[in-house]
């Protein structure tokens, strides 16, 4: 597959690292960016090898920018809704790729890229990073499910605040909300969120996959379903290969060697 708004590269652990790379529009996200995306993100979940997804930006001043400003002189009342449910589509397929998905956030988060970094599985902030929905600064609101993940991430009220400010806020007070998972040294970005997701790889995959499943059938519905579909899922997930091994293993006082099966 030719790329040319995106960087694509698996290493042996099975990390596949995604980069937007459009560094001179701040890795704004472009008809032809999403187009490309939508494909590798295909790539990821039928490509047994590929285990988890790490996303990131080119460059040293912007994960995303949000979506490129300049195609929104076309947009009518229609195609304004139907790009809103693309990227709503888009980001649901991410969160719900069945692998861990990790955003290295390593400079200007907004919009689009924050909506896109809420429908990973976790976030990692450089101390750089700047984080908001800046839309309404430009008669906008969020349409990337940015009015909708934010509150369950971080609250209905801080939510709203960023929302109705658009003002960006920093690592920290990212991290402070809950919003990102750490924030980290930018130098050390890539290499700190490689450790946080082989953490998680180093676990069983089928496990993996139904505890992210759980979590969102969970926050989509009632108390009542979610516990309904946790029980289902701890039934099958203790008819795996792997729990008889990670059983097996802990009782034998031996590292698990999971399958996937
Ligand atoms: N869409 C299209 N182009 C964008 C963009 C976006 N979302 N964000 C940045 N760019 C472009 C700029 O137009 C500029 O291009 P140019 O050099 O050809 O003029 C380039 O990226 C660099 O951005 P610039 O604004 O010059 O950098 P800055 O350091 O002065 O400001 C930001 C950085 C992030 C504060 C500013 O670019 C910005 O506010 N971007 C828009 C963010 C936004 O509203 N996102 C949500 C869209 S719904």
């Amino acid at each position: 597959m030719s790329l040319e708004f995106l960087l694509f590269a698996v290493d042996d652990h099975g990390i596949a690292t995604l980069t937007f790379n459009r560094p001179a529009k701040l890795n704004a996200l472009n008809a032809g960016t999403l187009a490309e995306f939508e494909q590798l993100l295909a790539e990821v979940r039928n490509n047994p090898a590929i285990r988890a997804l790490l996303l990131t930006g080119s460059g040293d001043r912007a994960f995303v920018a949000g979506a490129d400003i300049s195609e929104f002189a076309a947009f009518t009342p229609i195609s304004a809704q139907r790009q809103s449910e693309k990227g709503q589509t888009l980001f649901r397929q991410l969160e719900t790729l069945g692998k861990p998905v990790l955003a290295a956030l390593n400079g200007f988060t907004l919009g689009g890229g924050l909506e896109m970094a809420m429908a990973c599985t976790v976030r990692v902030a450089a101390e750089n990073a700047q984080l908001g929905q800046p839309e309404v600064k430009l008669g906008i609101i969020a349409g990337y499910g940015g009015s909708q993940r934010l509150p369950r991430l971080v609250g209905k009220g801080i939510a709203l605040e960023m929302l109705l400010t658009g003002e960006p806020i920093s690592a920290q007070r990212a991290y402070a909300i809950g919003l990102v998972n750490y924030v980290v040294p930018a130098p050390e970005l890539l290499s700190f969120s490689k450790q946080l997701l082989l953490k998680m790889l180093a676990k069983a995959p089928l496990a993996l996959a139904l505890t992210i499943q759980a979590v969102d059938v969970g926050l989509n519905g009632s108390l009542a379903d979610g516990l309904q579909f946790e029980a289902a899922a701890f039934g099958l997930s203790a008819a795996t290969e792997d729990m008889k091994e990670g059983a097996a293993a802990f009782l034998t006082k031996r590292p698990a060697r999971f399958q996937g099966k």
